[in-house]
């Protein structure tokens, strides 16, 4: 009989550690969760705060902006002769400039049309955009 509620006393004394365990991990976990949120909140809000005081270097355009039209051989000079001298146009036949302007165009930030109008004028050929 003794030996019965010993173990009986044994086994809650066991319970009773194995859920305080448990209860005391929830709430590491919980805290730890809250100190992460916080610290996300943090950042956010310095990043709010740095948008606010630095000017960003990307300008979004704005649906009015007007597009600038200027003549395609000043294209040729200020998008294809910054980084080395704007190639005669007699230097490639058609097929190498088409070549040349697919391999070019990321270098030169130009558009498809902007890439048809260098071909036109450098091939006096049309180039077909797919
Ligand atoms: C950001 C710099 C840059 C810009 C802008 C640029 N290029 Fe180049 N280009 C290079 C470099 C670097 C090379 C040499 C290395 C290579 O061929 O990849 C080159 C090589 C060339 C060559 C020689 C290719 C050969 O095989 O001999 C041609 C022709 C040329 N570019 C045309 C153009 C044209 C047309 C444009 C405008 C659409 C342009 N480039 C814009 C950097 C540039």
């Amino acid at each position: 009989m003794l030996n019965k509620s010993r173990n009986i006393l044994k086994i809650s004394g066991i319970l009773v550690l194995v859920s305080t365990s448990i209860f005391a991990c929830k709430q590491r976990k919980q805290r730890k969760l809250k100190e992460k949120e916080a610290q996300k909140q943090d950042v956010i809000q310095e990043v709010k705060e740095a948008k606010d005081s630095t000017p960003s270097l990307f300008v979004i355009p704005k649906p009015d902006t007007t597009i600038a039209k200027i003549p395609i051989n000043v294209l040729y000079v200020k998008s294809c002769g910054v980084c080395h001298e704007p190639y005669p146009k007699e230097r490639y036949n058609a097929v190498s400039w088409g070549h040349i302007l697919d391999s070019m165009q990321m270098r030169a930030h130009i558009s498809d049309p902007n890439k048809a109008d260098l071909y036109r004028f450098l091939t006096g050929d049309t180039l077909k955009l797919d």
